[in-house]
């Protein structure tokens, strides 16, 4: 499901005092303006992307998400006469941790970068390249959903909108210092047009809070699985941007907090057996994605050293530990029956894959996937049917903002 390219142009035609350009020394730069990379894209930019390759925008399920809301329920929520359950107090402390701004002057990039991307060649090159594109375009779409919500609950609630606005910064200096690393391998993701053409998948608040909390804590996961590791190992360290990751992923480790105060301030979405479900709905929806996600690019994560399956995991149980402090209920991901099922989900998603490769027309293609598609669906159901853990502080203790390391 790598083919979601849409639009390769020179650069050329964009303003090179943009920052993304403005540290390169090179003049044959293509902006991507799609997530993620195909192997055309890639090709195309290679050859300077004289001829703009043209094809649709192709969404999957697979494919980072841009999100929207109902802002009148938002701006709701978070009137203080209306729930008597918001804590400002809470919310004003955590709002000096992000007026704190502890990574002001953390991604300044340096030589090493380029020198590090022009030593990346062969199959790898374009991995990293896709790894940084869908990196960047999932960064950039916490910051367009921010940045509207900063925007939406000024008048109701100018605590909370500040904070909003702050994450907003911190996902716009995350997807810039990204698109400044694809800038090292002369490419650049046209995030004008990305806000523009990408469909926005729209969320009740309610699933906002549960689905932005999980990438939250899923991004600092994986982000501080990346460094360690590094650090043990660093024959692997073949590009700089990973060293960064210590103190980025502080960022989102902060932003799932906040995420976590928003919904203790919203019990409702916490308390009763909707919630319960609702809760191991977005477990299974988020881990079950990355997984098969990255299954599908391991050639990326063995370019760094690390077991595909083995990462993910790790990163799986830890996000789930996390989350179980603050949903009604979590999936048992420590249980061999789960891992088995994601295997074999894995394994039918390959076939699926490869029935998109053949000759075969629509039709045939269409009636192949039918039983492909049953069998992941019935995966999928007997994951979820799994017996969870009940979790969640009933109680709510104080929100105290700390490092987690
Ligand atoms: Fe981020
Ligand atoms: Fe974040």
């Amino acid at each position: 499901m790598a083919t979601e390219m849409a639009l390769v142009k020179p650069i050329s035609k964009f303003s090179t005092s943009s920052p993304i350009f403005s540290n390169s020394r090179y003049g044959k730069f293509t902006t991507v303006r799609m997530s993620s990379t195909s192997q055309s894209t890639a090709k195309a930019a290679a050859k300077g992307g004289k001829k703009a390759a043209k094809t649709a925008i192709k969404e999957t399920l697979l494919t980072p998400r841009f999100y929207t809301t109902d802002f009148d329920e938002m701006e709701a929520l978070f009137n203080t006469e209306i729930n008597k359950n918001l804590n400002q107090s809470e919310f004003e402390a955590l709002l000096q941790e992000f007026k704190t701004d502890y990574n002001q002057t953390h991604f300044v990039r340096n030589k090493e970068f380029k020198e590090a991307a022009d030593k990346i060649d062969g199959p790898l090159r374009q991995i990293f390249v896709e790894f940084l594109e869908r990196s960047c375009t999932a960064e950039f779409s916490g910051f367009l959903l921010y940045k509207e919500l900063g925007r939406r609950l000024k008048k109701t609630n100018p605590v909370v909108a500040e904070i909003f606005s702050l994450m907003s910064r911190d996902e716009a200096r995350h997807a810039g210092f990204l698109n400044k690393g694809l800038s090292d391998f002369n490419l650049a993701l046209d995030l004008g047009f990305l806000t523009k053409a990408r469909k926005y998948t729209f969320f009740k608040p309610k699933f906002i809070f549960y689905a932005t909390y999980l990438s939250e804590k899923i991004g600092y996961w994986r982000y501080i699985t990346i460094y360690r590791h590094l650090k043990e190992n660093p024959e692997y360290q073949c590009y700089p941007i990973f060293k960064y990751f210590e103190n980025w992923c502080q960022d989102e480790n902060r932003h799932g907090d906040f995420f976590s105060a928003l919904l203790k301030a919203q019990p409702q979405f916490l308390n009763d057996w909707k919630a319960k479900l609702w809760s191991r709905f977005f477990c299974l929806s988020v881990y079950v994605t990355m997984y098969l996600n990255d299954c599908q690019r391991t050639a990326f994560y063995e370019g760094i050293g690390l077991d595909t399956k083995e990462f993910d995991m790790h990163v799986i149980i830890e996000t789930n530990r996390t989350t179980a402090r603050i949903f009604p209920a979590v999936l048992d991901v420590e249980n061999p029956e789960f891992k088995r099922r994601l295997d074999k989900m894995v394994e039918i998603n390959e076939q699926l894959l490869a029935v998109g490769e053949t000759s075969d027309i629509p039709l045939v293609k269409n009636l192949k996937r039918i039983p492909l598609i049953a069998a992941l669906a019935s995966e999928l159901l007997a994951m979820y049917l799994m017996p969870p853990i009940e979790s969640g502080s009933v109680d709510f203790a104080e929100f105290e903002p700390q490092l987690v390391y």
